[in-house]
């Protein structure tokens, strides 16, 4: 799924947090957002999630703005996942939340099982599908919450941080998820993070966010290496103090 982003602000209260968005990311790419914290990363993922809605600017998807009959709306929503900053399981096992979105899309057995017993194992789960959501590690939920995710295959991936605060072995599994799901099914996949070598790793381009507004756009080794804005440079260097 390609992704226009033109003009886009949105403000709580008198603050506006995004100020102007312009981006334009390209079917099966991995862009990376980077930025520091309370740069307005998530605020701009909830909006291409239709969690929230901008006050001004628009956002089209393969070329087309969100349909405003229901049914096709709800298709359109339908092709894009999220993992969110803290994603929330729900109560029952592992398995019970990565079929939750087959579920509600009415697939049935044997496909049901099937798909959400593959999901599980992507991810290095398959030991955990019985065990209750409450009861696994920071690094498992992650896991599980990358799998409900994927497992109903969206168009577009958005990631939001998903590999804060997780050790390295959680951090190769689900990078390399990424990789694997990015390649064999062509999604595009946005991907914000903190953490530039993260960036490096996956991305084909990234994007510096700072203060609600995108400061430079390049491809990964240009922007880490020859950055035009003294703002990028400063960031990647670690000078800029955040
Ligand atoms: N629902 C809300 N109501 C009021 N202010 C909000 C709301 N959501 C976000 N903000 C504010 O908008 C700013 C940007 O928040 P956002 O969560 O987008 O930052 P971020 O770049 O994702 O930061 P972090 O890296 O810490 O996750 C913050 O100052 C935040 O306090
Ligand atoms: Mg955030």
């Amino acid at each position: 799924m390609s992704l226009e982003v033109s003009g886009l602000v949105k403000s709580f209260g008198a603050r506006e947090v995004l100020r102007g968005i312009d981006l334009r990311i390209e079917p099966g790419e991995i862009f990376a957002i980077a930025g520091p914290s309370g740069a307005g990363k998530t605020t701009l993922l909830r909006c291409v999630d239709f969690l929230l809605r901008p006050e001004t600017g628009s956002i089209r998807y393969d070329g087309a703005t969100t349909p405003a009959e229901p049914a096709p709306a709800i298709a359109l929503r339908r092709r894009i996942g999220m993992v969110a900053q803290n994603p929330l399981l729900f109560r029952g096992n592992a398995a019970y939340n990565v079929s939750f979105g087959l579920c509600i899309r009415d697939v049935d057995e044997p496909e049901l099982s099937r798909r959400t017993a593959d999901a599980l194992k992507a991810l290095g789960m398959s030991d955990l599908a019985a065990t209750r959501a409450s009861v696994l590690s920071a690094g498992e939920a992650q896991r599980v919450a990358f799998a409900r995710a994927v497992v109903v295959r969206p168009d577009l991936l958005l990631l939001d941080e998903f590999t804060a605060n997780l050790d390295p072995t959680n951090v190769n599994i689900l990078e390399g998820a990424v990789r694997e799901y990015n390649r064999s099914t062509g999604a595009t996949v946005i991907l914000v993070t903190h953490n530039m070598f993260q960036a490096k790793r996956l991305a084909n381009r990234v994007a510096l966010l700072l203060e609600g507004r995108i400061v430079e756009v390049g491809a990964v080794p240009e922007f880490f290496e020859n950055p035009k804005d003294p703002r990028t440079r400063a960031f990647v260097t670690g000078e800029y103090a955040y």
